[in-house]
């Protein structure tokens, strides 16, 4: 039988903000459970929010920082069926991702390829799934058609353009500055767009000769959105996953009735077990290939310790970072 025990994990000072790194006892893993042996997780831009009070943890989800991580297992529930001690695993966590070790259901879990490396493989778990959902599942993307990506530069984007051509679709993207651009391209985007120096909506519609991009995903909002409307295509998907410019916007609709175009917005971390569970079976029937053949990688900028977590995210604040940011317990 397992028997509990001692792990390391950050914690937040609830006054200061400041963040240490503590040691408290992990439960053996039941049922489903895997205990994993963290190797590496991955920075998310949730977690300087949560970390200020900004964004709450679920009720029934850990409260310490950190959604994904890849590891080695080391421990199994009792009714666990699809993994072996010592399998290389990468999962999204509901928490509890800045620390040595966690317990995660397996069916959050898909296995690492031994072309990726087991820390770099803590960047695909939240970035493939936040792709997944909607440009996939919401915004069903086809081979024919043109996404636009704003934030290409960010974890989500960095995985959603190689996802998306992939596919077999067109892919626009931006990113500030013509350094980040430069590895867009290196990406295989088709047009990347510096925002700071360039008018997308202009660069969107010559690129699509005047049809516009069939579906945008967008983390920005506030004024891009009436810019979104303006330079998607007919029959066009918007999905948003952040407001970064705002949650509040002045929008003219008649664009939106014209063109028939669907706006929306989730979160994935609100998910279900069981809906998040399907998506990384889709991800692994579609994609599984390329993930095993390298032709789809984590796109890695920088490798923090455990004790330098504070310092990765005021990183990742600055903004300077191009795809992941990981720690390494
Ligand atoms: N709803 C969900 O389910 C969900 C899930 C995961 C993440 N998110 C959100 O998605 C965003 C990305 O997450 P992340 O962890 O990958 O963070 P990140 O790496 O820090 O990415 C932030 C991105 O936003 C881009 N950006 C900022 N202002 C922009 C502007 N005016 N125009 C175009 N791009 C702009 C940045 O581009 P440059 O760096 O090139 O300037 C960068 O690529 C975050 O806001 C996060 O909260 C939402």
């Amino acid at each position: 039988m397992t028997t509990p025990s001692n792990y390391r994990h950050i914690t937040v000072d609830p006054d200061t903000k400041a963040l240490s790194v503590v040691e408290s006892v992990l439960p053996a893993p039941r049922g489903r459970d895997l205990t994993i042996e963290i190797a590496g997780a991955g920075l998310n831009r949730a977690d300087l929010l949560q970390r200020q009070g900004l964004y709450p943890a679920p009720a029934d989800a850990s409260p310490i920082l950190g959604l994904e991580v890849s590891g080695i297992v080391v421990a199994r529930g009792s009714s666990v069926t699809q993994y072996e001690i010592g399998d290389r695993v990468c999962a999204l966590v509901h928490g509890g991702g800045y620390a040595s070790h966690c317990n995660i259901r397996e069916d959050q879990c898909i296995r690492v390829p031994e072309r990726i490396d087991l820390v770099d493989a803590a960047g695909l778990p939240e970035a493939l799934l936040t792709a997944w959902l909607n440009v996939f599942e919401r915004a069903r993307l086809q081979a024919s058609e043109t996404l636009l990506m704003q934030g290409g530069s960010s974890g989500i984007g960095s995985i959603a353009v190689q996802m998306a051509r992939l596919w077999g679709a067109k892919t626009i993207a931006t990113a500030g500055g013509s350094e980040k651009c430069e590895q867009l391209v290196n990406l295989g985007v088709d047009r990347a767009i510096d925002y700071r120096t360039e008018d997308f909506v202009e660069a969107v519609t010559e690129f699509t000769q005047g049809q516009g991009a069939n579906v945008i995903f967008d983390m920005v909002g506030g004024d891009y959105i009436q810019k979104h409307i303006q330079c998607a295509a007919v029959e066009g998907r918007i999905a948003n996953i952040a407001y970064q410019n705002g949650f509040e916007a002045n929008i003219h609709f008649g664009l939106v009735l014209i063109k028939r175009l669907t706006l929306s917005a989730s979160t994935l971390r609100p998910q279900s077990f069981d809906h998040k569970a399907a998506m990384l079976s889709e991800i692994q029937k579609n994609f599984g290939q390329a993930l095993a053949s390298g032709d789809l990688a984590p796109v890695i900028d920088s490798y923090f310790s455990l004790e330098e977590a504070a310092t990765a995210q005021d990183y990742m604040a600055s903004g300077k970072h191009f795809g992941k940011i990981l720690l390494r317990p």
